[in-house]
């Protein structure tokens, strides 16, 4: 069965004092993850160290980097490296995230890139897609998505996107409050899981986690996850409120 995933993104938020402060008010409420159900908080780099010990010994709850480089390694001032993350036993990492794909001119083929270095050391992408404004307006989503889709995960193998995390996120409903109608997410989904079906088998498809991102909060989290091809969520604004989160949390199917 696939994972139901919560998934926090904290985006340039929170100092460390802050971010322990929500970690432990998160670990103090009550949440009983099923066996197939995950909790993943992407943090600052600076963070993933002091908070990763903090999850020491907590089932399904993991850290992950919000980005890493397409390079190795090498004379690239101020970039971080899967190579590295996977040296601090960080085992996740968000991967086209439309703040980076937007403020930092990622391209699908950069994050073709991305992907394939996540994999040289095992680290696991959480891959984010999705339309701007104008291309939900115009009506063109489904190619849209399908051409990042295509882009950045084609050339990968069956076997690697077993078990894969692909985040939907429409950029029109990130961070402004308004989020896709959880019959708007499925029917995404549903094409996500179909593109992905019709490349690798349904097999592969069925075993991807999709999460949808954009304005996720505890009071939508249950229409919206309860929907057959949405997997979770991946969280921003409201993953900084404990309580909002552990609702989300607690909403997982
Ligand atoms: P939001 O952000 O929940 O604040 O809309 C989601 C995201 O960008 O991951």
């Amino acid at each position: 069965m696939r994972k139901q995933i919560a998934a926090a993104n904290w985006k340039m938020n929170l100092t460390l004092e802050q971010g322990e402060i929500l970690i432990d008010e998160l670990l103090n409420a009550p949440h009983d993850l099923t066996e197939d159900q995950l909790t993943i908080f992407a943090i600052p780099f600076p963070y993933l160290i002091t908070i990763k010990n903090k999850l020491a010994g907590k089932n399904n709850i993991f850290v992950a980097a919000q980005n890493c480089y397409n390079k190795k390694s090498g004379a690239y001032t101020g970039e971080v490296s899967a190579e590295m993350l996977n040296s601090i036993h960080v085992q996740y990492v968000i991967i086209g995230h439309s703040e980076r794909r937007e403020y930092f001119n990622e391209t699908n083929a950069i994050l073709a890139e991305k992907v394939n270095i996540c994999f040289e050391n095992e680290l696991k992408a959480i891959f984010c897609c999705g339309e701007p404004l104008a291309i939900r307006e115009a009506g063109a989503q489904n190619s849209f998505v399908e051409t990042q889709l295509k882009e950045s995960l084609f050339h990968l193998t069956a076997a690697q996107l077993t078990g894969f995390i692909i985040a939907y996120e429409p950029i029109w409903a990130i961070g402004t409050g308004k989020t896709a109608s959880s019959d708007q997410a499925q029917e995404m989904h549903a094409h996500i899981r179909s593109v992905m079906a019709k490349q690798y088998g349904a097999e592969v498809a069925d075993s991807i986690s999709i999460l949808y991102g954009g304005s996720v909060k505890a009071n939508n989290a249950k229409e919206i996850f309860g929907k057959p091809d949405v997997d979770g969520g991946l969280v921003g604004g409201a993953s900084l409120i404990a309580t909002e989160f552990t609702a989300i949390m607690g909403s997982l199917k």
